[in-house]
């Protein structure tokens, strides 16, 4: 199990629509948590486009933390996401493909379906395939964030806690001829913007690695390169905190990888190409086939993340033996 958690230092770069794509395309079952204090909960709004029946808000999680009951609760609270195209869930279904605009429920009613597979709330787990046949990308899941920014001061309790419940998801195990074994699901922590008020920040010593999300031109450069200089020095003093690296939404608008990564003075994990209707299959839950080119570098993307996340892992190692 991995905690990734994805920040940004101005603007909006795509640090919400990274976070569920990485999700989304992530090769085992995923979990994308929503910790951007801004409120409102910007994946409601735009991924399940409003449809989704209201669950448990980061409030009632914080009294299930008070009551002792924050692991069955957290568990209660995911949404599941169905990565599938239209065409894929209608030969499932045997229904025809729906578009987009064919749900009638109002915004917020919750009784409608946009595209996502159902209402129907759980974690992805054992031997989950979410909707899927035994093959098919593994499952996906979300956590909405706080409803509005006074609810992501009562949060603030709860991530460390929360934290403790993602390391406790199931572990990778490897199967063998009886058991199917376990695939292990990973966490992504949408942070939002660094410096924000009621910003999360207990969960940037919990991660096991932050990507800095930022736009290629000098004013998203001017603004990250403070936040990444501090990493850096961190990082130097405490190896054992989270190794900080970027996702960089549009390269060579105009400043290149190799100039982004001098500036910032930290390796690009990630390159994401300008891919407004990519993008817009995870900020407004517009159905697109899956082969977008966003979607071939969040795949991209995922084995370096994963390629690092195995080199912390052996660095940690050493340093604590
Ligand atoms: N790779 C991308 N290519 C094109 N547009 C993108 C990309 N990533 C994000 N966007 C768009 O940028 C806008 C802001 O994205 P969002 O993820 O909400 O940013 P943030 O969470 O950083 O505020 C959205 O309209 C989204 O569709
Ligand atoms: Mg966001």
């Amino acid at each position: 199990m991995s905690l990734v958690l994805l920040t940004s230092a101005s603007g909006a770069p795509g640090v919400t629509t990274t976070t569920l794509g990485l999700a989304c395309t992530w090769v085992r079952p995923a979990i994308a948590i929503e910790a951007d204090p801004v409120g409102g909960s910007a994946i409601l709004a735009g991924h399940f486009r409003g449809f989704q029946a209201p669950t448990l808000s980061t409030a009632d999680l914080v009294l299930a933390h008070r009551a002792g009951r924050l692991a069955e609760q957290f568990a209660a609270a995911l949404l599941p996401v169905d990565v599938r195209t239209p065409e894929r869930r209608a030969r499932r279904s045997g229904e025809p493909p729906r578009g987009p605009g064919a749900a009638k429920a109002a915004p917020g009613g919750g009784s409608g379906d946009p595209g996502t597979s159902g209402s129907e709330v759980r974690r992805p787990g054992r031997g989950e395939t979410g909707g899927r046949t035994a093959g098919e990308a593994p499952a996906v899941a979300v956590l909405p964030g706080p409803r509005s920014h006074p609810q992501a001061r009562s949060a603030l309790e709860l991530w460390e806690p929360l934290s403790f419940v993602w390391r406790t998801l199931d572990r990778e195990v490897e199967g063998t001829d009886d058991d199917p074994g376990t695939p292990g699901t990973d966490v992504f922590i949408d942070a939002g913007r660094l410096g924000m008020e009621w910003y999360a920040e207990s969960l940037l010593d919990r991660a096991d690695l932050i990507l800095l999300v930022t736009r290629s031109d000098l004013p998203s450069l001017a603004a990250a390169r403070p936040w990444a200089e501090r990493a850096v020095e961190t990082h130097r003093l405490h190896p054992e905190t989270p190794a900080w690296a970027v996702a960089l939404v549009g390269p060579d608008h105009p400043y290149n990888v190799r100039e982004v990564a001098h500036v910032l003075g930290l390796p690009v994990l990630l390159t994401l190409p300008l891919d407004p209707r990519g993008a817009a299959a995870y900020s407004q839950g517009l159905r697109t086939k899956p082969r977008r080119p966003l979607d071939r570098a969040l795949r991209h993307g995922g084995t370096a993340i994963r390629e690092q996340l195995a080199a912390t892992r052996k660095v940690l190692h050493h340093v604590q033996s």
